[in-house]
């Protein structure tokens, strides 16, 4: 089940630039920095409402968010949609034949994460997320 929107993933060429409108002008609070190497980000967690605003810098040329910005420029990169079981929301998609980017959820900065292929959802990347503290994995 699928019950929320979780977070808005915006792709930023300068994090700390980006928390100057995010967070001095909008006024939304930043609970979470991290960089997630594996990723090749460095990212920030916004608080809005019951959901978030994750900004998304690329740590060096090669990573694949820089390669984004390249090709489309910053902004809108996905939308995660929160769901309590994420494994059993993979096992149905699969079983309905959506093509996925991960096979199996990994860790991300929101949880238990993956990504499905944007082929799937008419351009637009969708991730799906269950928190930490909900996952049951
Ligand atoms: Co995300």
């Amino acid at each position: 089940m699928i019950d929320k929107i979780h977070h808005v993933g915006i792709a930023v060429r300068d994090l700390d630039k980006s928390l100057e409108f995010y967070r001095d002008v909008l006024g939304l609070h930043v609970h979470a920095i991290d960089t997630v190497e594996d990723q090749g980000v460095r990212a920030a967690l916004l608080t809005i409402g019951e959901s978030e605003i994750e900004l998304l810098e690329p740590t060096h040329a090669e990573a694949n968010m820089a390669k984004f910005i390249e090709r489309k420029g910053e902004g809108l990169h996905h939308i995660c949609f929160n769901t309590p079981d994420v494994d059993g929301e993979l096992e149905v998609l699969k079983q309905k034949g959506v093509e996925l980017v991960d096979q199996k959820s990994r860790v991300g900065l929101a949880g238990m994460i993956c990504f499905l292929h944007p082929k799937a959802s008419r351009g637009v990347l969708v991730e799906l997320a269950t928190p930490m503290d909900v996952y049951r994995g």
